[in-house]
């Protein structure tokens, strides 16, 4: 169930049923030169999507832009800075609450967003302890790429050629999503070469197709599939376990 595709009288009687949502959270940013601008939005929406056609639960609207002022050396890349992201989440985070939600769980596709994520959830704990509310509110943070079936399928699929950024299993699940939108580019060298990430100016001089470590040239829409499949597995079982806390 879409909160973008439902009413508000849909919404009032699911919270009667159910205090969680998924919230996808993404980035919009450079992905090589055949990964698409949005796939860091793009995955964690899809496999939201995936895990929410197994039960009733409900997905938010994607946040698809996050950290990304690394790639702003590259066309397209649109960022937040650190500060802004935070003042987003804390406002999406506090409506959601103002509505009765309180297990608010980010599907990320973005290893950039990380850090913020985790300073706005304590941003916002912080108030709530200081103004000594009763804590109800529980958020979570889970990487749609880290469950264990999904980096055991990508290391089966690509080893070393998996990288770190536009990486062939998140490029294999845009296509997947939007097998419409398929790119073939040449990779020169097949492998990208690895290092620390700095400012935008930086990351192009060391990474100058904007690849990281990585062989996208081997992503597929099959690949792509088999990678949701296991992905949603993964996230529905972390998603009923974050509901079942006590
Ligand atoms: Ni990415």
């Amino acid at each position: 169930m879409r909160l973008q595709l439902s009413t508000w009288q849909e919404v009032e009687a699911y919270l009667g049923r159910s205090k969680g949502i998924i919230m996808p959270v993404g980035s919009t940013e450079q992905h090589g030169p055949n990964g698409l601008i949005g796939t860091d939005a793009i995955c964690p929406e899809t496999i939201a999507d995936g895990v929410a056609a197994k039960g009733d639960i409900l997905v938010g609207p994607t946040l698809s832009i996050g950290m990304a002022q690394h790639h702003m050396a590259f066309a397209g890349t649109i960022t937040y800075r650190p500060s802004t992201f935070i003042a987003v989440l804390k406002d999406v985070i506090g409506s959601l609450e103002r509505h009765g939600f309180e297990r608010i769980y980010f599907l990320n596709g973005h290893g950039g967003n990380i850090a913020t994520i985790t300073t706005a959830f304590s941003e916002i704990y912080a108030e709530r302890s200081m103004a000594g509310e009763k804590g109800v509110l529980r958020c979570r943070l889970a990487n749609w790429f880290a469950g264990r079936r999904t980096k055991q399928l990508a290391r089966e699929l690509y080893g070393d050629s998996e990288g770190r950024h536009a990486t062939p299993s998140e490029v294999s699940v845009s296509y997947y999503a939007h097998p419409e939108s398929v790119k073939q580019a040449q990779m020169e060298p097949k492998v990208a070469p690895v290092g620390e990430i700095r400012d935008a100016l930086d990351y192009r001089r060391q990474f100058p197709d904007g690849r990281i470590g990585s062989d996208p040239s081997l992503a597929s829409v099959e690949d792509g599939r088999r990678l949701f499949e296991a992905s949603v597995e993964d996230v529905a079982e972390d998603y009923a376990a974050f509901l079942a806390e006590g």
